[in-house]
């Protein structure tokens, strides 16, 4: 008896492993965020498992009084939905569920594979990842599991579908959410390994295209079987810390992004056979977390949702989740939904400051003016028991309807009256980032220089774009770029020929391209290209790097220009020592050594102009005075003159452009408005220009 039950999980397990696994696209027509006839969703994480079932109805009556009309649920719930293997328990949220129609509150779902049950673990420790260090994770956390075990895709997908067809017809659940927080564990076990070996054996064929890719002549390092393969160090300092092949390493982490989406498309598949065509299918990104393209996983979402925790240290200019918010809207370059957000001190074994008075509002309004098409807030009521205990929701541990949640209904009860100009409205920008997993992964181990965090680069540029009141996409490198005026590649160190081709073509057709330090190093399997720098690049940026240097802080350069900013500014971190052969210089080193050399060229290449800046200014001004040449050749004008800790955004659709404004500072602040107009949140019109408070916002129809 016991041999036939191993036998048959052995075939299911190899059924699962040799599946073929491709993201199809089925016919089916993506849905949005907004509902097209309903309300924009505004809601809370709740957990009733957290609660006693008499205080359910308390809730529900508070939310409603809020304005929600939406609340995500059960993402950890797997004990409770499956409390032994195979037998399923639905009874507890069906009796939450019930209640939700009297409250006209609507569920998106989780399914709830972020964490395991304690009998998985015991059952199958093999579901259960390895750390880098041999040791296998002890469970008790969450996000414990290994995503090349059989077993465990298998628990998941068993779990996912008893959840679909209980829920299928329910009328209350609209949505789905898949797992929660895609992003590892990394795991090392030897599963891991055997399905990375089968993985590059798919990608290269034979062995011999796998050498030639990763280079294994260097120290040796011929693969003459591919079980020979293994799991390379890409992490860690010191000697022995990132040693491993570089071609490997950028390959173990497309594999382990793989891993996760293949995970995900499981479910999504499950969720699709099942559900109505009415659920949408979604997930809870983190921003610019590196472990997983968003731009595969999204391919399986209907559209994306992230989750945004700002408020951490002293109150801040706030460019992050503004910059954050423009790359989940570049994901499937749609509007997203906001899943979990900031509700009061966040924290774990410590907790950070609360969010001040009208900062929970700014901070809605933040992403509504990047895109965020619904609001739901982490969490409802800060729980007494477990690891987030300090992790405040709007609810006190008391329970109470006190500042927080009054804040959000404010919000709730503005975005109701906002609702008929929102629809239809997205972000349009002329500007576009290139935002690139593989260079960021080729940059992790071998950044080149020590300050070379990929995201810090984009930053520099993406900032000064804000200070100008200037919308900004960040894309996918594999995305259209006809649609934009000004396209920025940071850091592009993997430049293959394909993408260099594109980016010449975009130039010669009339775009306007910055590069910058680093750019075009590195083929695709992340071997050093034979060429000089940058690369293919050369054509539309006119220039030729022969040499270059990491700067060390004993021996910062002055750069000047009499074109594009006054006085000198500090290059920092890295120089390039660029050869303009087309291109025009637009600024000079003041050592002697470095006089033939240019930190920022300009060239003109058919139609379009590409720019180049091989350095690093340490003063925000040097990207400020750039932008605003950038603008100028893009022929993208700026239409408003923002006082410092002022942010401005505009959506546009539907014949309609609505312009955002939001004060993150703590001080009253005048704008000069560009005409009169009536403003939206208080219905009234404006002089020409407009005070907005402390975190202060404002919306007018342009
Ligand atoms: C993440 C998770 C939530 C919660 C919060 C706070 O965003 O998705 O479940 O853990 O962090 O830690
Ligand atoms: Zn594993």
């Amino acid at each position: 008896m016991h041999n036939k039950k191993i036998f048959i999980w052995l075939i299911l397990i190899c059924w699962v492993l040799t599946r073929n696994f491709s993201i199809a696209q089925d016919n089916r027509n993506e849905m949005n965020v907004m509902p097209e006839n309903g309300s924009m969703f505004i809601g809370v994480d709740y957990y009733p498992e957290h609660w006693p079932e008499e205080r359910w109805k308390t809730d529900l009556q508070m939310m409603k009084e809020a304005g929600f009309n939406v609340v995500r649920l059960s993402e950890f719930a797997w004990v409770l939905f499956e409390p032994s293997e195979g037998n399923y328990e639905f009874a507890w949220l069906d009796d939450f569920l019930k209640l939700l129609p009297q409250y006209d509150i609507k569920v998106i779902l989780g399914t709830p594979t972020a964490v395991m049950p304690a009998w998985v673990a015991r059952k199958y420790p093999e579901t259960l990842a390895t750390m880098e260090n041999g040791q296998q994770i002890v469970w008790g956390s969450r996000k414990n599991n290994c995503f090349s075990s059989g077993t465990y895709r298998l628990l998941s997908e068993r779990i996912t579908r008893a959840m679909a067809e209980h829920y299928k017809d329910h009328p209350s659940v609209i949505g789905w959410q898949t797992d929660n927080e895609f992003a590892g564990p990394v795991c090392y076990c030897n599963t891991c390994r055997n399905t990375f070996q089968d993985w590059v054996r798919e990608r290269y064929i034979t062995l011999d295209s796998l050498n030639s890719a990763w280079g294994t002549h260097f120290w040796g390092h011929k693969i003459q079987t591919w079980g020979e393969i293994q799991i390379p160090k890409c992490n860690g300092e010191g000697r022995w810390g990132a040693s491993g092949n570089p071609g490997a390493c950028l390959d173990w982490m497309r594999f382990n992004s793989w891993l996760n989406v293949r995970f995900q498309h499981d479910q999504v598949q499950i969720i699709r056979d099942v559900c109505p065509q009415s659920h949408f299918i979604t997930h809870n990104l983190m921003s610019f977390h590196p472990e997983v393209s968003y731009f595969d996983l999204g391919k399986d979402l209907d559209f994306v949702s992230w989750d945004n925790y700002p408020v951490w240290n002293k109150p801040d200019l706030s460019y992050e989740p503004a910059m954050a918010a423009d790359l989940m809207r570049g994901i499937k370059q749609k509007n997203f939904l906001i899943m979990e957000q900031t509700a009061g001190p966040s924290g774990w074994g410590n907790f950070f400051r609360n969010p001040r008075p009208g900062e929970i509002r700014k901070i809605c309004y933040q992403q509504l003016a990047h895109g965020a098409d619904g609001q739901i807030w982490f969490r409802w009521r800060t729980c007494t028991a477990g690891r987030e205990q300090y992790w405040h929701g709007l609810l006190g541990h008391d329970g109470r309807a006190l500042r927080r949640y009054k804040e959000a209904s404010q919000v709730a009860t503005e975005y109701r009256n906002l609702e008929k100009y929102l629809t239809g409205t997205t972000v349009k920008a002329d500007v576009g980032i290139l935002y690139d997993y593989t260079s960021i992964w080729s940059l992790t181990g071998q950044p080149g220089f020590v300050e070379n965090i990929y995201v810090q680069a984009l930053r520099r540029y993406y900032q000064a774009f804000y200070r100008a009141g200037i919308n900004v996409d960040l894309i996918n490198p594999e995305a259209d770029f006809s649609r934009y005026k000004l396209l920025v590649a940071s850091d592009q160190i993997v430049l293959p020929d394909q993408l260099a081709g594109k980016l010449n073509d975009y130039v010669r057709q009339g775009g306007v391209l910055l590069a910058d330090c680093r750019t075009g190093v590195k083929n695709e399997t992340n071997l050093a290209w034979e060429r000089t720098l940058p690369g293919k690049l050369s054509a539309s940026l006119g220039i030729e790097i022969q040499e270059y240097e990491a700067v060390t802080p004993d021996f910062n350069y002055k750069v000047y220009s009499n074109r594009l900013f006054e006085d000198t500014v500090t290059a920092i971190h890295y120089i390039d020592w660029a050869i303009p052969v087309s291109a025009e210089s637009m600024a000079a080193f003041d050592q002697w050594h470095l006089k033939n050399f240019s930190p920022v060229t300009r060239n003109k290449y058919g139609n379009g102009t590409g720019w180049y800046v091989g350095m690093i200014a340490a003063e925000e001004t040097f990207y400020d005075s750039l932008i605003e040449n950038l603008l100028k050749d893009a022929g993208i004008e700026t239409y408003i003159n923002l006082p410092v800790g002022i942010e401005a955004s505009l959506r546009e659709g539907n014949g309609k452009r609505l312009l955002f404004l939001i004060n993150h500072t703590e001080e009253e602040q005048t704008v000069i408005l560009p005409e009169i107009k009536k403003e939206l949140i208080s219905d009234k019109k404006t002089g020409k220009s407009i005070v907005l408070g402390v975190f202060g916002v404002a919306v007018f129809e342009l």
